[in-house]
């Protein structure tokens, strides 16, 4: 099992069975609490928002400029906000912690 913790809008957190290879985003838009994931991935629309643990945000690959771009114009940016589309879920991650950021 591959640990995804996510708390959803409600603040309830859930342990989720994520697969990896695959971005965070794609394991997050088919749960019921997930996210929209509008643009599939494409870093265009920041339905895929969420807050990244402070443990785990410099285990991350370091954001690139399209998405801070997008993140920064968010009401709901915060400084461990990161578009899940744009995180690869791999095995060193496992156990991950994130919080899906309200809807804009
Ligand atoms: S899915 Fe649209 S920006 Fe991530």
């Amino acid at each position: 099992m591959t640990l995804l913790r996510v708390i959803d809008r409600d603040g309830i957190e859930h342990e989720v069975d994520a697969t990896t290879g695959i971005t965070l985003m794609e394991n997050l838009r088919d749960l019921d609490y997930g996210v929209g994931a509008i643009c599939g991935g494409m870093c265009a629309c920041a339905t895929c928002h969420v807050y990244v643990d402070a443990d785990w945000q410099g285990k991350l690959p370091a954001a690139q400029s399209d998405e801070t771009d997008l993140l920064r114009d968010l009401s709901t940016h915060r400084e461990n906000s990161r578009l899940s589309c744009q995180v690869k879920f791999t095995p060193d991650l496992s156990g991950l912690r994130v919080e899906i950021a309200p809807d804009e």
